[in-house]
This record gives C-alpha cells, sequence and structure tokens, in this order.
C-alpha cells in the first residue's frame, strides 16, 4: 500500500515537473535556474516543516537498498554529485530530498570566482549538459568554517563527502603550488564530514588535469597521507583517459591506499557519438565538459575496467548519465557500490531520486537479491 502511495506521490511529481516547471526551467538561462534552485534548497532547509513537507514529497526507504561501506552508513545508494552544491549550503535540506548521501565541492585552496559567464548549457537532445564553471568555490576556508559549525550543531543525518580540487588560477599551475593549494584544501576538511573526493580531473581548470600524471599524482598523495585524517579517500577520476593511465593510477592508489574512485568527471570529448543535437552540436561551446547521457558509457566504461582490474578491491561511485533505476543498476552490477548524479535530476526532476530507489528496490527483489550489495560487481565477477 505504502509503495502504491509513493508511486502514485512520484508519478504526479513528475507530471508537474515535465509539464510545467522544466518547460519554464528550460527557457531561463541554466546558472540562474541553479542558482535560484540554490536559494529554495536553503529556506527549505532551514526550519522543520518545510523539511517535514519536503520529506513528504521525496522520501523513499526500504531495507534492500541500506549498506555500510567503510563503516560509513548509506541509507540508499543514490548520492548528489559534486559541483551541484558547491559550497556546502544544500546539507539541512538534502537529507529530504531522498538522497542517500552528498558530496559537497568541489572546494578549491583559496576562492575562486570560476570561469566567465556563460558557463553552463543544455543539450537538451542529447540530455546532457555542458559545464564550463572552472571550479567556482568560496574556498576552504570559508566552506570548513560553516560546515563545521553545523556539525558542532548536529551530525547530518546522511553521509557527506568533501570534494577538493586545486584552485583555478595561473598561480596554481606548478605541480609544486598545485600540490600545496590540494594539500589546505584536504587539511580544512580532514575532521569534517564522512569521506574525501580528490578531483583529479576538473576539465575546466588553468592549466588541465596535471594530476592524472603518475609523477604527479605519487608527489600529491605522498604529501597528502601525511595528513592525519580517519576518512576514507576517493579519487575521482575523467572518463577520457587511456588504460595505460588508469593503470598507472591504480598502481599508485594501491601504494597510498586509497578507498576508492569517483567514476567520472565530464567528458572533453567533442567527437563522442552520443552528442546528437545537431543544431546545438554547430554551437557546441568549444569549452567545458559534457555531462549526462554523453558521458553515461564512458563512466560504465572505467567502472567496469577498475572493478574487473583490481577484482573488487576499490570501492567505486558510479556517475554519469543516471536517468533511471535501470541505469544506476547497469552501473551496480558493472562493479559501483554507490551512484551519483546531477543531470538526470535536472531533466527528469527532483522525484527521480525516489524513483530510482523505488524501482531500483524492485529490479533487486526481481533478481533473487535479499540486499543491494550482493548485486555489486555481478557481470564483472
Ligand atoms: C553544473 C555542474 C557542475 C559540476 N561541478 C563539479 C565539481 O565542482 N567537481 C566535480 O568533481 N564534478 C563536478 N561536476 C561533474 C559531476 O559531479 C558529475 O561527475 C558529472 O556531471 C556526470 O554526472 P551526471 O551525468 O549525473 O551529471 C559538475 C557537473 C555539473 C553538471
Amino acid at each position: 500500500m505504502k509503495e502504491a502511495i509513493i508511486y502514485l506521490r512520484n508519478k504526479g511529481i513528475r507530471g508537474i515537473y515535465k509539464g510545467i516547471i522544466k518547460q519554464i526551467f528550460f527557457k531561463i538561462d541554466p546558472e540562474k535556474v541553479h542558482d535560484n534552485t540554490l536559494r529554495l534548497g536553503k529556506i527549505l532547509g532551514s526550519n522543520p516543516i518545510t523539511r517535514l513537507a519536503t520529506r513528504a514529497c521525496f522520501s523513499y526507504s526500504n531495507k534492500i537498498l541500506e549498506q555500510k561501506i567503510l563503516s560509513i552508513k548509506f541509507k540508499n545508494p543514490i548520492g548528489l554529485s559534486a559541483g551541484f552544491d558547491k559550497d556546502g549550503y544544500l546539507i539541512d535540506i538534502i537529507p529530504s530530498t531522498g538522497f542517500g548521501f552528498e558530496e559537497v565541492g568541489s572546494v578549491t585552496g583559496e576562492r575562486c570566482d570560476g570561469n566567465p559567464k556563460p558557463r553552463l548549457w543544455r543539450l537538451k537532445k542529447s540530455k546532457a549538459l555542458v559545464v564550463y564553471y572552472g571550479l567556482k568555490s568560496e574556498g576552504c576556508e570559508a566552506v570548513a568554517k560553516r560546515l563545521k559549525e553545523k556539525f558542532n550543531i548536529k551530525k547530518c543525518k546522511i553521509p557527506i563527502g568533501i570534494s577538493v580540487a586545486k584552485t583555478n588560477s595561473k598561480l596554481t599551475a606548478s605541480t609544486e603550488a598545485g600540490i600545496k593549494d590540494y594539500v589546505k584544501a584536504y587539511k580544512a576538511f580532514a575532521e569534517i564530514g564522512d569521506y574525501t573526493t580528490i578531483n583529479l580531473s576538473c576539465p575546466n581548470a588553468y592549466g588541465g588535469q596535471p594530476f592524472h600524471n603518475a609523477k604527479n599524482l605519487n608527489l600529491l598523495l605522498s604529501k597528502i597521507r601525511k595528513i592525519p585524517s580517519k576518512k576514507p579517500i576517493f579519487l575521482k577520476i575523467a572518463p577520457d583517459l587511456s588504460e595505460k593511465q588508469l593503470d598507472d593510477i591504480i598502481k599508485i592508489a594501491e601504494k597510498y591506499k586509497i578507498n576508492g574512485f569517483v567514476c567520472t568527471n565530464l567528458t572533453k570529448d567533442r567527437e563522442n557519438l552520443n552528442i546528437k543535437n545537431k543544431i546545438l552540436d554547430e554551437n557546441l561551446p568549444e569549452n567545458g565538459g559534457i555531462s549526462g547521457k554523453v558521458v553515461e558509457e564512458l563512466a560504465n566504461k572505467n567502472i567496469s575496467y577498475i572493478y574487473k582490474k583490481t577484482k573488487g578491491k576499490f570501492i567505486i561511485i558510479g556517475v554519469g548519465g543516471v536517468f533511471s533505476a535501470e541505469d544506476a543498476y547497469k552501473k551496480i552490477k558493472l562493479g559501483a557500490s554507490l551512484i551519483q548524479l546531477i543531470t538526470g535530476m535536472v531533466f527528469e526532476g527532483p522525484q527521480t531520486i525516489s524513483e530510482i530507489n523505488q524501482d531500483l528496490t524492485k529490479l533487486l527483489k526481481r533478481d533473487g537479491y535479499k540486499d543491494i550489495s550482493e548485486a555489486i560487481g555481478v557481470e564483472n565477477r
């Protein structure tokens, strides 16, 4: 009965979102919509009544979805990916929206306004976004101060990951300065939140992605590992890496006892066959990384490669193009223990998280699993 009510509730919200709200949103500049959504989220999170109302609209729970990973309890595997809540303003409301966890950030060592606008576009037919924010961040000191105050009042109801990145600036372009900046951000969050992701793969920052390089990554992790922190560490990688690059990164991750990978960030590849929107193709901005359905296959390939190569030794957070329970289930069966998304929610609506969790429950039961962890990596074992 409860399942049927949630199903009907989600159908209703989907209808309203796709029929009315999305029609309006998709006529407005995407960054404005994003900023206003953050404002609304802040208001909804600020008092118990709006939090309760949000929960009534979006919650879903089922025991089959619960997991304990690296001693962290996840009520469901669907998380908000880094980049939506860059400065951690949504941590009061996110637990009421149906998400099982959130990754705040990416937060950089120094404050940075990001790249000049416009820096966010929609590829409607390709079901993707083009992102050129360039690590807009209030900087690690301001964000850490605010989150620390919050965590002192109450621990967040869901696990919070903090994504740290190198400030987008000429000043951090050298390896030495880049490491110093990463270390500053990492240190600021050493005791805040439940896990840290080191974002190696922003496609839009000055100087590219120099820490995918084995020598640089080795140096970076040797410094990071000297900082005391009980939190697990993940590395977020690009979807456009060669097998040789992945092998090098895996080796270094093993050496420094990294706990897992976030697969993957945005793709830079303009030749990607999944870019379907011919008209927008012509206007496809030269800069920016691409999300959603354009990156999905690449992310899945990386999940498979790492899971198979390391026999499931690393925890994998799968991200890229998850719009439905089938998409999430695919990543789980390839080897992802947890899933993140942004673009699916933008295109399908905020009830997508609850829909994915409810449908994922059905898929797991259909296939005879007693809990979600039994399904992780089944296609690659
Ligand atoms: C608007 C936007 C901003 C993003 N900013 C970040 C970021 O700061 N750090 C990061 O690691 N990934 C960032 N990403 C990448 C996402 O976390 C995710 O890896 C990617 O969008 C693929 O997932 P999706 O298809 O579900 O959107 C951003 C993505 C979007 C759409």
